[in-house]
């Protein structure tokens, strides 16, 4: 497959930027990340529209048109021969002179795009779940951005490897907030329970999807605060991302959820993404 730079087709590894570039220098960019299976993008529209919001907050110009983008993803899927890939898009500020400031004069933000092959959740974490550790939220006060600053994701993630997880539930103040990359779900007693989609998360598309298919199924959901004692008492525990699709969480800080396999509300969820994206 070919990577886009700024309006430039290569092989990755001939792709490069300015040293300069605000992304390198300041984590000063917004990304995306698109799931692809069969070809076909999977929500593509939300995940452009959070784009545009995410360009918005930063008060980044967003540098091509919807149909532009759709143009740019289409050429990124065509171009490598994998069924599912997962299309990466980014955008910085663009390159200038070392200055924490917005550059005055007019720059060009910088376009990224590539696609990788994508390894789906295999069937050990689909059927048997995944594990979590929980540990406080430090990250900064605007997650809602989808930015390239991902210093606080980082060093959650890497905690959650520090102690044979496979991600964190993180906690603001007491009150669940998410993961370091992937929104996190708890279930009681038959009812879907999700923290608010405020500035203290990042509003996944499968966190749309989940939403809409809780209203749309009839599905007991409820989006409000969830306390750190909600989580510990849960029936089942899920994750979801655009590369972790759903998974269920059979193990919280080495105790079991539950009964401590997936429960039936993930094999409902999981059903129904199965089928959205088949
Ligand atoms: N991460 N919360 C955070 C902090 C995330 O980074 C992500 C996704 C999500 C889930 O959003 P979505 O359903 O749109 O993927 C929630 C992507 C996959 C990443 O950073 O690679």
């Amino acid at each position: 497959p070919l990577v886009y730079l700024n309006g430039a087709w290569s092989p990755l590894s001939e792709a490069k930027i300015s040293v300069l570039d605000r992304g390198f220098i300041f984590g000063d960019g917004i990304y995306e990340v698109v799931p692809v299976y069969h070809r076909k993008p999977f929500r593509m529209s939300h995940h452009l529209a959070r784009l545009e919001r995410s360009l918005g907050a930063l008060r980044i110009r967003n540098p091509h048109t919807l149909v532009e983008w759709e143009d740019l993803v289409r050429q990124l899927i065509d171009s490598s021969p994998a069924d599912d890939q997962f299309v990466y898009l980014q955008v910085t500020r663009g390159v200038a002179k070392r200055d924490h400031a917005f550059p005055t004069n007019d720059v060009t933000p910088t376009v990224f795009g590539m696609t990788s092959p994508f390894t789906r959740p295999d069937a050990r974490q689909r059927d048997h779940g995944v594990s979590v550790v929980s540990m406080p939220d430090e990250r900064w006060l605007h997650c809602e951005i989808k930015s390239t600053s991902l210093l606080g994701n980082v060093l959650a993630k890497q905690y959650a490897v520090d102690h044979q997880a496979q991600e964190v539930v993180m906690f603001r103040d007491g009150f669940l907030s998410e993961g370091s990359s992937s929104n996190i779900w708890v279930v009681k007693d038959g009812a879907i329970i999700a923290p608010l989609k405020n500035h203290l998360i990042l509003e996944g598309i499968r966190y749309g999807f989940i939403e809409g298919l809780a209203a749309a199924r009839g599905l007991p959901i409820e989006i409000r605060p969830v306390t750190e004692a909600e989580v510990q008492a849960a029936d089942e525990l899920m994750l979801s991302s655009a590369t972790k699709e759903i998974l269920p969480i059979v193990s919280y800080n080495g105790q079991p959820v539950g009964a401590g396999k997936p429960g039936p509300v993930y094999a409902r969820l999981r059903k129904e993404y199965d089928e959205a994206i088949a």
